[in-house]
């Protein structure tokens, strides 16, 4: 009927276009917006029709778009899960109802067996990476960090937390004074930063900043400017992401260092699926996207007209 008409007007060769559901944490960072408009820009590029849920910042809400996606029938799901734990039972489902999962730029806690792969980068390495940097830059001297942790229970705020601990493990003179959640906002980033300087004699002695990612260093940096301070000067600020605004701060040298992660986690993810769904192809457990430390040193204003066409 239908099919065969389809196949005879656009070729035999045309593969039927697939559907897919994207279930998306929300947008707290630009580094998230970003990865939101990567993936509808390569779904479309391929002809994949994409179905788009915006659980904002809630794991129900992600749980609901799951089931949904499953009754409608879908090819495949993309999932960022906001949070490691309690995928176990709508992941069953999913895989009851033959339906792939690809977990997007953030890991879980259940069995592999729940998902057909996972597109992140090494999230621990990337914690290490930042700490790398201090310890190299701080020198022999004593600094307090204070640290903003991503979403709480998230895996990139447990992982970077544990890669940076492992780094300045050793070096004496480096100590995280203060660590709280920032959920990865602007807004939180500035506000707990300021509550930091409050208690660390106004900033004086608060010697670097390490932030879980760069839009709560970008609102901790206001924050140490209205304390009158310098950022990227009297307290060093090293951060994760690479969106565009972070290396306009690194220009203008109140920021310090940034390790990226490309907002680019669909590429990969629907060239696995592709393979898998029209050759068998099965993808390994882990498809790791590249990690690359930025400095001041990195031509920062280049960088930034780069990234603005990467979906920013
Ligand atoms: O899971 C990746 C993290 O989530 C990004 O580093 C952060 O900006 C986002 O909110």
């Amino acid at each position: 009927g239908a099919t065969m008409l389809a196949s005879a007007v656009f070729g035999a060769t045309a593969a039927s276009a697939l559907t897919v559901g994207f279930s998306q944490i929300g947008s707290e960072s630009g580094w998230r917006a970003a990865e939101t408009t990567v993936t509808k820009q390569e779904a479309e590029r391929r002809g994949i029709d994409l179905k788009f849920a915006d659980a904002q910042q809630k794991q129900e809400n992600q749980i609901k778009a799951l089931r949904s996606f499953i009754a409608q029938g879908v090819d495949a799901i993309l999932l960022a899960p906001v949070v490691e734990t309690g995928w176990e039972s709508v992941l069953e489902e999913a895989k009851d109802a033959e339906i792939p999962v690809i977990l997007l730029d953030r890991t879980v806690s259940a069995s592999d067996d729940l998902y057909l792969t996972a597109v992140t980068s090494d999230l621990v390495h990337e914690g290490r990476v930042a700490g790398q940097w201090l310890v190299e830059n701080v020198g022999d001297r004593a600094c307090n960090i204070v640290e903003l942790q991503g979403t709480t229970g998230s895996s990139p705020a447990i992982a970077r937390k544990k890669g940076f601990e492992e780094a300045i493990a050793g070096h004496d003179n480096l100590k995280i004074i203060r660590s709280q959640t920032g959920d990865f906002t602007r807004t939180k980033g500035k506000e707990v930063m300021e509550s930091f300087l409050k208690a660390e004699n106004g900033g004086a002695n608060i010697c670097a900043l390490y932030a879980h990612n760069d839009d709560m260093a970008l609102g901790a940096i206001q924050a140490i400017k209205e304390a009158g301070l310098k950022p990227g000067e009297d307290i060093l600020v090293v951060s994760i992401d690479a969106v565009p605004d972070i290396f306009k701060a690194l220009d203008a040298g109140e920021a310090n260092a940034t390790v990226e992660l490309t907002p680019n986690m669909a590429g990969p993810a629907f060239d696995a699926l592709e393979a898998y769904l029209n050759d068998g192809v099965v993808p390994p457990k882990w498809i790791q996207t590249e990690s690359k430390l930025y400095t001041q040193a990195d031509d920062p204003m280049k960088v930034y007209e780069e990234k603005k066409n990467l979906g920013y």
